[in-house]
């Protein structure tokens, strides 16, 4: 039997058959002897992750396929490397960072824009078995001080400017900041020039990137051990402290090519994009290793979905590169809607070789998946998945067989992956019954075997709760028929515009302003972003200030501490929290009134008219 269920009971019932038989996609320096043992996959393997992008395709005759296509309507470029000049780019890079004393097991923070020079740098870490961290953009020189201390790179990699459509973005000086908070001291910083903003380099640290891989000898692949780490990506939790989720080498190998075909139903050669930034696990996984493990070309494009210039881009960029498969966030369809709600500028290009649209990242809500699905007439495609798991945890895996879409529901757990639903007590919901999403275990491979420098931390954060299982944070349910509705977090991290943030990070920062008391953040509905932060502040005892003011000085707070990214735009000074007796603020029953949801006042409530100041402020 060959149809969903089957595939997917093999997985669960024989899982070492299941993920053997996928890891002979993969190319071995030592194959995999063990397939499981205490929760690591392939133990006993060794391999280079990319070899496996890279050097196999172009030993096996592929080299000139086109391996990247880089297109950036920001900068008016379009620019293609096929698997052989990839290739040749990252083993000089390589070289240079093993020239800078980069060897395997060290650790490297790229902190760069969507060029291809920042895909470049995460294979040149992979291909001399160091580890990558890469650093999202739109963060502020604290939050990458903050992975630099504890990432403690040998080498920064980075560029002069990134290029967002209302401004140029100079990332040196939020380099040279970040350096300056840092108590680490990384040997050399190599920086892309780049002609928007050129910038100053520090004599005896910083490298200019093109002519410093120019200058250096080609690196080969070092073979690491399986469970060796790739990467480290930091992602939100519920403090200020990010998680440094890790990936490691086979396990991710395995579990991305085999996602490629039985998921996305993609083939070697096909025009594969993700709009997404490199900066998310969404970029790791499918603008760089997924596609190019798969042998397909894969598109990186710095843009936006509308605004770069109009909201017929991304249709643009699938007519011009034949993209047979893309992959974008809820938040994108949804800004492209609004500027062009009757699909004009969709029709303006030949679609036909979009044969699929996944979309993923936050919760796709029926109406935008019913825009988009009526104006492509293809299947639209929600799947959920984290940065924890690294590759979809639910979807509708179409290389197997395309199942019913229900509207609302990732699809069923994918194979690999037995998801329940558990309630506080830890017993499994019936079907249709809310619940929290966990994954008995094991995981399957490719999700993160730990957190970085923190074992303690992962299995407080994700294996305590219900032991034998791990907790994803979300709520939801399975339905009668094994679908999945993923409702939401339940915990202080929130989706805005497809990015993860933590409320409680906001909080903290919002607390140190000399005149806040204290002080509540929630994410609130928004129409194109899914959710916006919103901090309620109480002022300290005596503290005479104009609101308004408040609220300017804690969004540039916000902004100057974790970014621009964190779209931190209302701060509501209100006279006081809605908590309990025993001083519990009571921010699920905020949520209810944010999301417009029927609420009760808990019998617990210290005065319930703090309640009502809420519900007038929203
Ligand atoms: N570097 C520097 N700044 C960045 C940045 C980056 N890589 N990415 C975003 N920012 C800035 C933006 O310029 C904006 O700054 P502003 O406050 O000065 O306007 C701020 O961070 C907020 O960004 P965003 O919420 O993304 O707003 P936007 O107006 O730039 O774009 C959308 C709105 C909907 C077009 C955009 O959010 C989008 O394309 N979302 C899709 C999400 C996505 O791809 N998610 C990845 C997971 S799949
Ligand atoms: P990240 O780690 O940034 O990928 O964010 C992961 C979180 O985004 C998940 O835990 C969910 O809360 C949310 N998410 C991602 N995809 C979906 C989806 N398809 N539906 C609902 N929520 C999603």
């Amino acid at each position: 039997m060959s149809g969903f269920d089957a595939v997917y009971r093999r997985s669960i019932d024989e899982p070492e058959r299941f993920w053997a038989e996928a890891a002979t996609g993969i190319d071995w320096e030592v194959a995999p002897a063990t397939v499981l043992r205490d929760g690591r996959w392939f133990p006993d393997a060794r391999l280079n992750t990319c070899f496996n992008a890279l050097d196999r395709h172009v030993e096996a005759g592929h080299g000139d396929r086109t391996a990247l296509i880089y297109d950036s309507p920001v900068t008016g470029t379009v620019r293609a490397y096929t698997y052989a000049e990839l290739l040749d780019e990252v083993a000089r890079t390589a070289g240079l960072l093993r020239d800078l004393g980069v060897g395997t097991g060290d650790t490297v923070v790229i902190y760069m824009p969507m060029v291809p020079e920042a895909v470049i740098a995460m294979l040149a870490c992979a291909r001399l078995g160091a580890v990558h961290s890469v650093v999202f953009g739109g963060f502020a020189a604290s939050e990458l001080a903050v992975r630099i201390d504890h990432a403690r790179p040998v080498v920064v990699l980075s560029a002069s400017c990134g290029i967002e459509p209302s401004r140029v973005v100079a990332y040196k000086p939020l380099l040279d900041a970040a350096l300056e908070e840092a108590a680490h001291r990384p040997g050399r910083c190599v920086i892309l020039q780049r002609p928007q903003a050129p910038a100053a380099l520090v004599e005896g640290r910083d490298l200019d990137w093109a002519s410093a891989v120019r200058d250096a000898e080609p690196a080969g692949c070092v073979a690491v051990a399986a469970t060796d780490p790739l990467y480290i990506l930091y992602t939100s939790g519920t403090t200020g402290a990010p998680k440094g989720v890790v990936r490691d080498n086979g396990g991710h190998a395995v579990a991305l090519h085999w996602s490629m075909s039985h998921v996305y139903g993609a083939a070697p050669g096909e025009v594969f994009w993700a709009a997404s930034d490199v900066g998310w696990v969404v970029g790791h996984s499918y603008i760089v290793y997924g596609p190019l493990l798969a042998g397909c070309t894969t598109v990186l494009y710095e843009g936006k979905p509308v605004g770069t210039p109009d909201p017929g881009s991304f249709w643009r960029v699938v007519a011009m590169h034949g993209v047979r498969t893309l992959f974008t966030a809820p938040t994108a369809i949804r800004a492209i809607k609004k500027e062009d709600p009757s699909g004009n500028f969709a029709r303006k290009w030949d679609l036909s070789m979009l044969r699929y649209l996944f979309l993923a990242g936050e919760r796709l809500d029926p109406d935008t998946y019913h825009w988009a699905s009526d104006l492509l007439g293809i299947p639209v495609i929600d799947h959920w998945w984290q940065t924890e798991s690294g590759w979809p945890i639910a979807a509708n895996c179409v290389g197997i067989e395309a199942l019913p879409i229900k509207p609302g529901s990732p699809t069923r757990p994918v194979p690999g992956y037995d998801v329940r639903i558990l309630d506080s007590s830890g017993q499994e919901c019936p079907p249709g019954t809310e619940g929290a999403v966990a994954i008995r275990l094991p995981l399957p491979p490719g999700n993160l075997p730990t957190l970085f420098r923190d074992e303690a931390r992962f299995t407080e954060s994700y294996l305590s709760r219900f032991p034998g299982h791990y907790l994803t944070g979300d709520g939801g349910y399975l339905d009668d028929d094994g679908y999945l509705y993923v409702m939401g977090r339940i915990d202080d991290v929130i989706n805005v515009a497809g990015h993860r943030l933590s409320t409680g990070q906001m909080e903290e920062v919002i607390a140190a302003h000399p005149d806040v008391a204290e002080c509540a953040v929630i994410g609130v509905a928004d129409e194109l972003r899914g959710q916006l932060p919103v901090g309620f502040v109480v002022l300290k005892a005596g503290a005479d200030r104009d609101p308004a003011e408040v609220e300017r000085e804690l969004t540039a707070l916000v902004r100057e501490r974790i970014g621009p990214v964190a779209a931190f735009r209302r701060a509501v000074v209100v006279g006081r929290l809605p908590k309990t007796r025993s001083g519990k603020i009571l921010r699920g029953t905020m949520r209810d009134i944010a999301d417009g949801r029927d609420y009760r006042a808990p019998s617990t409530i210290e005065d319930p008219a703090a309640l009502t100041e809420i519900a007038d402020a929203l």
